[in-house]
């Protein structure tokens, strides 16, 4: 869809489902650095360099006014007063920040103390703009890349995002960008069927994956959207394993039958709520490859600790929950031992572990 006229329509369903999980990550991102009364970082800065003006044509708030109405929703926490918070909204086109302006008049979105910064920049220039903040270790940042049509992550940009220090960011990947990686002969091999998106997708991530520094612990998960007769996908990523654990809950709250798209993955119009089979039947094919590869490394003894269990759920883009079927079969078989059903993230300093009995 060209840019010109995203807003002049209503946003469909597939849009939606993105600017939800935007607001729900965002909703969990902030208190980690507002809600102690010695936060840990001084100042939070949040970056949407594809804000749009702010509403669609029947008032479905945009991504710039759901970060405001997050931030207003964080005032009363302890940290607030002690935290510099500013929101960063540009877009290229002057009519469209222009609108925004207008919509930030309301006092709906004015939150006092936020420094808003809103300006008409196009998107590389933008972070040129921004890279002494995105760089500064004593500042956490949140950035949203709602690009559409060219593909603006290039490797450059992408390494520039998982090389800044507390930096959590939530890309789109254009319907462009799929096409391009649906087109390579490696990935044709593998796609049985051209609606087949699945492993577009895996070769999307993968793509990124081997764009991050040797040993590096960052974290990527992707999301799919259906739009119409398009899949367009989202790639969180994060340095640290609680900013991931977070994506992963907000995104398998959006989609109960996967985590990686808001469709079935197995390729039918079937909804959450919608099932005609159990869940258990009709297992989406990313879950049973994850039990599957749990399974397995459980069995030869490889993961010691809740952490290397967790570690598996990453590289899946599944929740830690998921780990709780296999862990009870393997424990039910005495295969293994361990004091947990679900392997928990707040024990990354001491993680408990698992005996292997066999
Ligand atoms: C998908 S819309 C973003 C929607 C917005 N996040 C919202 O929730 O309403 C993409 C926006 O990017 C802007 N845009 C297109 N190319 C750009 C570029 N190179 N740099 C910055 N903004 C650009 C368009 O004007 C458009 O408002």
């Amino acid at each position: 869809m060209a840019a010109g006229d995203f807003h002049q329509r209503s946003f469909d369903e597939g849009t939606l489902t993105k600017l939800r999980i935007f607001e729900l990550y965002a909703r969990e991102w902030l208190p980690v650095f507002l809600s102690r009364a010695k936060p840990p970082r001084r100042e939070i800065h949040l970056f949407d360099f594809f804000a749009g003006p702010g509403m669609d044509s029947a008032g479905h708030l945009g991504s710039p006014l759901r970060l405001l109405k997050q931030l207003k929703e964080c005032q009363h926490l302890a940290g607030w007063s002690h935290v510099h918070v500013s929101a960063h909204f540009f877009d290229a086109s002057a009519s469209k920040i222009k609108h925004l302006k207008g919509n930030l008049q309301s006092p709906e979105y004015h939150v006092p103390s936020v420094a808003l910064d809103v300006r008409p920049i196009e998107f590389h220039a933008a972070l040129k703009d921004s890279a002494p903040i995105l760089a500064n270790r004593h500042a956490a940042k949140l950035v949203f890349i709602d690009q559409c049509g060219v593909d603006q992550v290039t490797p450059d940009v992408f390494r520039q995002l998982v090389g800044s220090p507390t930096c959590d960011f939530l890309f789109f990947i254009s319907s462009s960008t799929l096409h391009r990686f649906r087109d390579h002969p490696a990935i044709k091999q593998k796609i049985s069927r051209p609606e087949d998106h699945y492993h577009v997708h895996r070769a999307v991530l993968a793509f990124y994956r081997a764009l991050l520094p040797e040993r590096s612990e960052y974290y990527l998960a992707p999301f799919s959207i259906r739009k119409g007769a398009n899949v367009y996908g989202l790639i969180f990523g994060s340095a640290h394993p609680l900013g991931m654990d977070k994506f992963l809950q907000v995104a398998w709250k959006a989609d109960e039958i996967n985590g990686e798209a808001d469709f079935d993955i197995n390729r039918e119009n079937i909804r959450p709520g919608e099932m005609l089979l159990a869940l258990d039947e009709f297992r989406p094919s990313k879950v049973t490859a994850f039990e599957r590869e749990l399974e397995q490394l459980l069995r030869s003894g490889s993961l010691k600790t809740e952490l290397d269990v967790v570690r598996v759920c990453f590289d899946y883009g599944v929740t830690r929950q998921h780990a709780k079927p296999v862990l009870a079969k393997l424990k039910s078989e005495n295969v293994i031992a361990a004091d947990f059903h679900v392997p928990q993230i707040d024990k990354l300093e001491a993680p408990r572990r698992i005996r292997f009995k066999q």
